[in-house]
């Protein structure tokens, strides 16, 4: 049996956790939103055309934020193709996934699906394709509370009350050469600030996100954001950071050391925005949003198969394995563990797309093994996010040398008197007893301890075997004295509730 130690005190902590680290993301592609979020002819849809069913399972993530519509989509959305009559909507062709847009979802159903859903939008403008002008009459159209051409636009399309959009993103992704008008950070640096100043002129209220690097891997990684904030730092209030792992080459014990490059990569992206604020002489801080994260692979070939400009054209349906739920789990570990930065976090996506949430066209709906640790950080791990010393044995990946075993984070919610752990066991192999020193948390008691882990790390759960992986009650979690003890199987995601007698 392994052993592993975390001390903690409740005068140490990271930061409170900005309820918007536990968001979400749907984009116009795939089957997230037609088929996914709407589908009219549902037995299960409202008057809308909302599925109910997908409804009842997003709101037991309590997401506070969803991210839309895109993702590489919006590089080539004109906004106004999905407002008014929905007969009059264009069908156009989307370039970005090689599909077929029907617009009928747009805008304002949007936001009418996030009320039923408990959640509130964040908004994207296409610095693509787009441009200025139709971003700040978007900002208008949403935010202006009537007597103007926008906002009276928004009235006659019924929706009296302005939509009060808190945040926005300045585009998506623009440093890729996949994206529809990539630019360089020049170009983008220029854009985005003239954009966004015309946007806060509209609504000085509002939040700006810039774009950071698609990824860890692209070759102007750092110089971008730092190009990039020169131009936009007097607007922006955010940079994105985007990340996506795979287990391609069945390599495990790598795979579940990814997390730790997570927080590799968020360290550097604040250093750089630190930079930045250096060289202005500015004591303002720029908050991460990691406004995509998750692991996405299983599709990438099956996806090269499928017909183009279908609607919905069914792509990056990955279904997920036990050992992904492991790595979820692990990425919303360090996004807790960075949560004095990063301040906005969306799991891309929500249904169907990469997604933890499947649905069938007339059939049911069902959660994937990712679906688990989510709901579990989401409702559990709001509070202050503490600092931990830690002490675990360590492996060496193939790559990645002297990842520690233990993966955790603990969360103290003073309000309801709670205090909570996130653990992963990364050993294969091992059973670990955990060790948490309470000596600054007495008369706690454990309320719950839920685990998760399967015989088999590539299990999944499908239409016909929806609960093949899902947590169920650990046994072995008790507190003596000062020390809370656990043992965590191997390869397994946990979470271990205490609260103040
Ligand atoms: O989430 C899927 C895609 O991944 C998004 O459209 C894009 O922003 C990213 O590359």
């Amino acid at each position: 049996m392994l052993s592993a130690k975390i001390i903690i005190n409740n005068e140490f902590k990271i930061s409170d956790t900005d309820p918007r680290l536990f968001g979400g993301f749907i984009e116009h592609m795939g089957r997230s939103i037609y088929e996914g979020i709407y589908e009219p002819t549902h037995p299960q849809a409202d008057k809308n055309g909302f599925r109910q069913d997908v409804l009842t399972l997003i709101k037991q993530l309590n997401i506070p934020i969803i991210r839309y519509p895109g993702g590489n989509f919006l590089s080539g959305y004109n906004w106004l193709d999905g407002v008014g009559p929905k007969e009059s909507r264009p069908k156009r062709l989307d370039l970005a996934w090689q599909a077929m847009e029907t617009n009928q979802i747009g805008t304002n159903e949007f936001i009418e699906w996030c009320k039923l859903a408990g959640t509130s939008p964040m908004m994207a403008v296409n610095l693509g394709t787009g441009d200025s002008d139709s971003a700040r009459n978007l900002v208008e159209y949403c935010n202006h509370p009537g007597g103007t051409y926008w906002s009276d636009l928004r009235q006659e399309h019924g929706f009296k009350k302005p939509h009060q959009i808190k945040v926005w993103c300045l585009g998506n992704e623009m440093d890729g050469p996949w994206q529809i008008e990539a630019k360089t950070a020049t170009e983008y640096g220029r854009k985005a600030c003239e954009t966004a100043k015309l946007m806060k002129l509209v609504d000085p209220s509002i939040e700006l996100v810039a774009c950071g690097s698609s990824n860890r891997d692209m070759p102007t990684l750092g110089e971008w954001e730092a190009e990039v904030l020169d131009h936009t730092f007097d607007y922006v209030d955010y940079i994105s950071i985007h990340v996506y792992y795979g287990n391609p080459d069945d390599d495990t014990p790598l795979f579940l050391s990814r997390p730790d490059d997570m927080d590799a990569y968020i360290k550097e992206i604040i250093a750089v925005s630190d930079y930045v604020a250096c060289k202005k002489k500015s004591s303002k801080k720029i908050m991460l949003s990691f406004d995509e994260w998750n692991v996405w692979y299983h599709s990438n070939e099956s996806d090269k198969q499928l017909e183009n400009w279908q609607c919905p054209k069914p792509v990056l349906e990955d279904v997920y394995t036990m050992e992904d739920a492991l790595v979820v789990g692990g990425m919303l570990i360090t996004l807790l563990n960075n949560s004095d930065r990063v301040k906005i976090g969306c799991l891309a996506q929500m249904v169907n797309v990469i997604a933890p949430i499947m649905t069938r066209k007339g059939g049911p709906a069902w959660t994937q093994t990712i679906f688990h640790p989510f709901l579990h950080v989401s409702n559990f791990g709001r509070g202050q996010v503490l600092q931990q010393v830690v002490d675990s044995p360590r492996y060496d990946s193939s790559e990645k040398k002297s990842v520690p075993y233990l993966c955790s984070a603990c969360v103290a919610n003073e309000d309801k008197k709670e205090l909570t752990v996130f653990a992963v066991n990364r050993s294969l192999q091992e059973p670990m007893r955990l060790n948490v020193d309470l000596s600054s948390f007495k008369d706690y008691q454990v309320m719950a301890y839920q685990t998760m882990h399967h015989t088999d790390l590539k299990a999944q759960n499908t239409e016909l075997t929806p609960d093949n992986v899902q947590p169920f009650s650990g046994e072995n979690a008790e507190i003596r004295g000062d020390q809370l003890t656990a043992d965590l199987p191997p390869a397994s995601w946990n979470m271990i509730r205490l609260i103040r007698k």
